[in-house]
C-alpha cells in the first residue's frame, strides 16, 4: 500500500498511489516485479529498451474503444468510430484500433499516410482541420478519403479547384462554430465564437446552398467539434448538437440535402480528480438531440480512448537540494511529455520498484533536464527518496503525449513500446544521435 499522501502538501489532496492503481485495470504493483502493464514489468522495459520510453497497453486500447463502441450500439446510433490520429499516431496503436473496425480523423497528409499504412480504408478517414493545404488535398482526394471536413468558404474554394482539376467529386461536410463553452482549458476550447474553427454557424446556410451549387463538391453534412479534455458534463455538448440538429432542419427546409453529421471528439478523462464521462453519456446526449433525424452519425474520440492506455517511463538522474525545495531530476522532460509545461497539467506518478511504492513520500518537485523552470511535470509531489537510476511512470500518457514530443535542446525522440498481455514490442525505436542530426546541412560557403 503507498503511504498516506503528507498532509498540507495542497489544500486537496493529490490521489494515493493505491487510488491511481485503482482506477487504471492494466496497471498494478506487484511484490516481486514492481509496476507492470497487463503481465509485463516495466522495469524489465527500461532494461531492454531505455529511458524515457512510451509505454502502450493494447488491451486497454481495445477496451475503450469497445466500450465507447457498446454504448453507442446500446444507443442504438449505429455511429461511425473515426479515432483522431493526432491523440496517438504510433503505427502499432493505429493497427489495434483498425482491427477493432475504427477508422481514423486525420490533419494532414503524415497523418493520413499514418492511417492507410495501419490498414484503415480511405472510405472510413476524415479530414479535419483549419489549413488543409493544396498538396494535402490532392494527396487526400487522390487516395479517396471518405469525408473532408470544410471550415471555410474559401476552404471550399480550394477543395473545389483541387477537386475539378482531379476530375473528382469530394464529399464535404461544413465543420461549424456552435459557440459553446465546454468548460476546458483555454487553449483546447475549439467551439466559441473567436476561435479559428470552422464557420460561424448563422453564416452556415447560405455557405452550405453556395457549397451544392459548386463544382467538385457534394455537400454530405455538417460537423462539430467544441474541445478537448471536456469532463464538465454533457451540457455543452448537448447545446452544440442541438444547434447542429436545428442547421441540419434549415437545410433541409431550403430543399438541401445533409446525409451525415459529425459529432466530434473531446470525452475528457481523470488525469487528477476529475470526473470521468461516461461514453453512454455521450451517447445520450447524441441520440437525444441528433438521433431522429436520419442521419449518418460520426464521432472522433483521441484522448477517451488512448490516453488512459499509455504511460512514459522515465529514469531517475538524480535528486537535489536547493534550500527548502527538493527536486528529482529524470531523464524525460518537457520535450517529451510537454502537457504540464503547455496546459499546467497533472500527470500521475507512480514509482516503479515495490520497494519505492511503500516507501515514505515527501514533497519534491519533479524536473527534467531541460534549460527551462517550465520543464517541471509537478510541483509539491509525495513521492519517495528515489535513488539515481530509480524508474518512475507517468500516468495517462497514451494521448497527445509522443504525439506532441519535440527534440527540443537536441533530445532525441523516445522509443515507444506496445504491451499485449504477457508480450511487448518495440513499435518505434529510440531515435539515434546520427537520425538527430540528420537532415542538417552547412551551406557552401562555411
Ligand atoms: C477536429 C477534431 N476532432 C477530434 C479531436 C480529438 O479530440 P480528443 O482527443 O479530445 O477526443 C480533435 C482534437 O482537438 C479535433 O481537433
Amino acid at each position: 500500500m503507498a503511504s498516506p499522501a503528507p498532509a498540507l502538501l495542497t489544500d486537496d489532496a493529490d490521489p494515493s498511489f493505491a487510488e491511481l492503481l485503482a482506477g487504471r485495470p492494466h496497471l498494478a504493483q506487484h511484490a516481486h516485479d514492481g509496476l507492470t502493464m497487463e503481465e509485463v514489468p516495466l522495469a524489465r522495459i527500461a532494461r531492454e529498451v531505455g529511458t524515457p520510453t512510451w509505454v502502450y497497453s493494447a488491451g486497454t486500447l481495445r477496451r475503450r474503444y469497445r466500450a465507447l463502441r457498446d454504448a453507442l450500439d446500446e444507443a442504438q446510433l449505429g455511429a461511425e468510430i473515426h479515432f483522431a490520429v493526432k491523440a496517438n499516431p504510433n503505427l502499432a496503436v493505429l493497427r489495434t484500433l483498425a482491427a477493432e473496425g475504427a477508422g481514423a480523423d486525420i490533419v494532414s497528409e503524415g497523418e493520413l499516410r499514418l492511417a492507410l499504412a495501419a490498414g484503415i480504408a480511405p472510405a472510413h478517414v476524415v479530414f479535419s482541420g483549419v489549413g488543409k493545404t493544396p498538396g494535402e488535398l490532392r494527396f487526400a482526394l487522390s487516395r479517396g478519403v471518405g469525408q473532408i471536413n470544410a471550415e471555410s468558404a474559401e476552404e471550399v474554394a480550394m477543395i473545389s479547384a483541387v477537386a475539378t482539376e482531379l476530375g473528382v467529386t469530394a464529399d464535404v461536410a461544413l465543420r461549424v462554430n456552435p459557440d459553446v463553452d465546454p468548460k476546458t482549458h483555454a487553449k483546447i476550447t475549439t467551439g466559441k465564437s473567436g476561435n479559428k474553427f470552422g464557420v460561424a454557424i448563422e453564416d452556415a446556410p447560405d455557405l452550405y446552398a453556395r457549397m451544392a451549387a459548386t463544382p467538385g463538391l457534394r455537400p454530405v453534412g455538417v460537423a462539430v467539434h467544441i474541445g478537448s479534455q471536456i469532463t464538465a458534463g454533457m451540457s455543452a455538448y448537448a447545446a452544440a448538437y442541438r444547434a447542429l440538429a436545428e442547421l441540419v432542419l434549415a437545410l433541409r427546409a431550403q430543399g438541401l440535402a445533409v446525409e451525415r453529421v459529425d459529432c466530434g471528439g473531446g470525452l475528457g478523462i481523470p488525469y487528477r480528480h476529475e470526473p470521468a464521462p461516461a461514453p453512454a453519456a455521450l451517447a445520450g446526449a447524441i441520440r437525444n438531440t441528433l438521433g431522429n433525424l436520419g442521419v449518418k452519425l460520426m464521432v472522433e474520440p483521441g484522448r477517451w480512448i488512448s490516453g488512459p492506455a499509455g504511460v512514459l517511463l522515465a529514469a531517475v538522474i538524480i535528486e537535489k537540494h536547493t534550500g527548502s525545495r527538493r527536486f528529482v531530476i529524470l531523464d524525460a522532460a518537457m520535450n517529451d511529455l510537454v502537457r504540464p509545461a503547455m496546459y499546467e497539467a497533472w500527470h500521475g506518478i507512480l514509482p516503479v520498484s515495490p520497494a519505492d511504492h511503500v516507501a515514505p513520500v515527501s514533497p519534491c518537485d519533479v524536473v527534467g533536464p531541460v534549460c527551462e523552470t517550465g520543464d517541471t511535470f509537478a510541483r509539491n509531489r509525495g513521492l519517495p527518496r528515489l535513488e539515481p537510476g530509480s524508474l518512475v511512470a507517468f500516468l495517462d500518457a497514451g494521448a497527445y503525449g509522443a504525439a506532441m514530443s519535440s527534440t527540443y535542446n537536441a533530445r532525441p525522440l523516445a522509443a515507444e513500446v506496445l504491451v499485449d498481455g504477457a508480450r511487448f514490442a518495440v513499435v518505434r525505436e529510440r531515435q539515434t544521435q546520427e537520425a538527430l542530426l540528420a537532415g542538417q546541412r552547412l551551406p557552401a560557403w562555411m
